[in-house]
């Protein structure tokens, strides 16, 4: 990526419930910059067909497949690595982590459904960070509730300033159009050359040309409300976005491609470039000399015969050369990043360079876990990689009981790629496994059957929470684990963990131990 070296970064990730159309979007986000020629066709580059055939015998020989977990494509002189996240609730945790590498976000809403849970939850995790949000309301070619409603609906479940960027003329069988406030231009439907509609400039609101284009009654409504909601709704602030506080709204239909590329406009004017990331002992600015960078995301191979896994990481300082060696403080010492490989659009290449904000994934045998810094030099830690507490927590049944070391070591080693947390309980020997939802159970049976050829079953356990506890005092926690040693485990980082037999507990110990706050969240060191 020698000749995108240059160019400014956007590193974002789309957020959304299920069906909302996040995979659409991404799509025609992909094709409007050109990256694809259409869905599910990368498109061919003479120049990089060498470094991806290197590559493609890469993956052959080691089998690992990344496809589809970055996609970094250019645009108008801008890189956008836009980071995918999993969709199912299920795997909300893999998302939360994802969600610390990026500087911005997209939200999918579906018009006919407002703000889902998912996409809730998922807000509250950017909110966490301040992550700044644009909001795309998807899907205005169907039936859809109104876009005051939609707007109010915004601002009210997230306290947040909503700003529209765009308005529809209608929705569903009566959507005739988006008007784009900014660049005061009608998007007519049917004109432009691949079906995405074509844009119309005016002079304002009042301009005839929208009488032209429009039904009489859709230019009438389209004057009446877009009026109405430029004087309800607050202009567009660069700095209360960047803040986290006020979202621009663009209205628009993924499938159809309408308002993808104003979308994508806005991503480019206002998004943030990388930002300064949290890290001990101060956080790391992206224009700091020396390599830094953290795993977010550790993916297992998909071939049960190699072991081999993708860590990838956020550069979050510098500039990484291939070849380079990094030091892991976890480790206390240095791996050299050989292979380093870089997404473009649905492809992957060896990367000979990047820049903060990329994402580069590294091939390696296991050695990488999620929450580790790399650096080229000094004392840095990364934080804020935060572990959730489970919400399931189940035995582990063994059928074959000669198979316990290889059952061990499959826990194990899926508890520090972050696929379950892992808990050892105190007293006796039956290793409990926690998961957020519950198809990790099923991936987690999968694998180790797989790739360490152990069958797996779960049953109940005897505990239903589990919780991190924290005090200020070393001698409280000295005092809780001696009290309560039938209950207290170690989880795969070695961290204290109480384990609680429901939520009645749990709210008993909270308040006998004022002391001890009991962490539903830990952050990784
Ligand atoms: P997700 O990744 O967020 O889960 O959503 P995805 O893009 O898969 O979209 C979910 C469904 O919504 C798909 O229909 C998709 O075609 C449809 N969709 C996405 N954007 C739009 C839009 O702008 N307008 C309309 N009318 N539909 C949209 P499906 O029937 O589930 O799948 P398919 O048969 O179309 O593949």
């Amino acid at each position: 990526m020698q000749d995108l070296a240059a160019l400014e970064r956007r590193t974002f990730a789309i957020i959304s419930h299920p069906d909302a159309g996040k995979t659409t979007l991404t799509e025609k986000l992909l094709y409007s910059a050109g990256a694809i020629r259409e869905a599910g066709e990368v498109r061919a580059r003479g120049d990089r067909r060498r470094a991806r055939s290197d590559w493609m015998a890469i993956e052959q020989q080691r089998g690992i497949s990344v496809t589809s977990s970055v996609m970094t494509f250019e645009r108008g002189g801008i890189l956008f690595n836009l980071l995918d996240t999993p969709g199912h609730q299920d795997f909300s945790e893999d998302t939360y982590r994802t969600l610390t590498a990026v500087d911005s976000a997209i939200m999918v809403i579906d018009a006919a459904k407002g703000i889902e849970a998912q996409t809730r939850k998922l807000f509250e995790v950017c909110r966490l960070r301040n992550i700044p949000i644009l909001t795309f309301v998807n899907k205005v070619d169907r039936e859809g509730l109104s876009p005051f409603a939609l707007l109010d609906e915004i601002a009210e479940t997230l306290q947040l300033d909503v700003s529209p960027q765009n308005w529809p003329t209608g929705m569903g069988g009566l959507f005739h159009g988006l008007y784009d406030f900014a660049a005061d231009r009608l998007l007519a439907p049917n004109g432009g050359e691949d079906g995405a509609g074509e844009w119309i400039d005016c002079d304002g609101l009042d301009d005839a040309k929208l009488d032209e284009y429009l039904p009489a009654d859709a230019a009438q409504s389209l004057r009446d409300e877009a009026g109405l909601a430029q004087a309800a709704y607050p202009a567009f602030d660069l700095q209360a976005f960047r803040n986290g506080d006020l979202t621009p709204v663009y209205f628009g239909s993924a499938l159809r491609r309408f308002g993808v590329e104003q979308l994508l406009d806005g991503l480019a004017d206002h998004a943030p470039p990388p930002q300064a990331q949290p890290a001990r002992p101060e956080p790391v600015r992206p224009d700091e000399p020396r390599v830094t960078g953290f795993i977010f995301k550790v993916q297992a191979n998909m071939d049960p015969n190699h072991r081999d896994r993708v860590a990838f990481m956020r550069l979050c300082s510098g500039t990484l050369k291939r070849g380079m060696k990094l030091n892991v403080p976890r480790l206390g010492k240095p791996i050299a990043i050989h292979n380093p490989i870089s997404f473009f659009a649905r492809d992957r290449e060896l990367a000979t360079l990047a820049r903060p904000g990329d994402i580069i994934g590294i091939p390696n045998h296991g050695t990488l876990r999620v929450g580790d810094t790399l650096t080229e030099k000094g004392d840095v830690a990364f934080t804020g990689l935060p572990d959730f507490a489970p919400e399931i927590l189940r035995r582990v049944r063994l059928d074959d009981p000669l198979k316990v070391k290889q059952m061990r070591r499959g826990l194990a080693d899926l508890a520090e790629e972050g696929v379950i947390r892992l808990f050892k309980p105190a007293i006796g020997s039956q290793w409990i496994v926690g998961v957020v939802g519950a198809l990790q159970l099923d991936v987690l049976a999968t694998r180790i059957e797989q790739e360490y050829g152990v069958k797996l079953g779960f049953e109940a356990s005897p505990f239903e929470v589990a919780r991190w506890p924290v005090a200020s005092d070393a001698a409280d926690l000295k005092r809780l684990s001696e009290t309560h040693r039938d209950r207290m485990a170690e989880d795969q980082d070695r961290a204290l963990v109480l384990l609680m037999r429901n939520d009645w507990e749990h709210g008993r110990f909270t308040k006998e131990w004022p002391g001890i706050t009991f962490a539903a969240i830990r952050e990784r060191h």
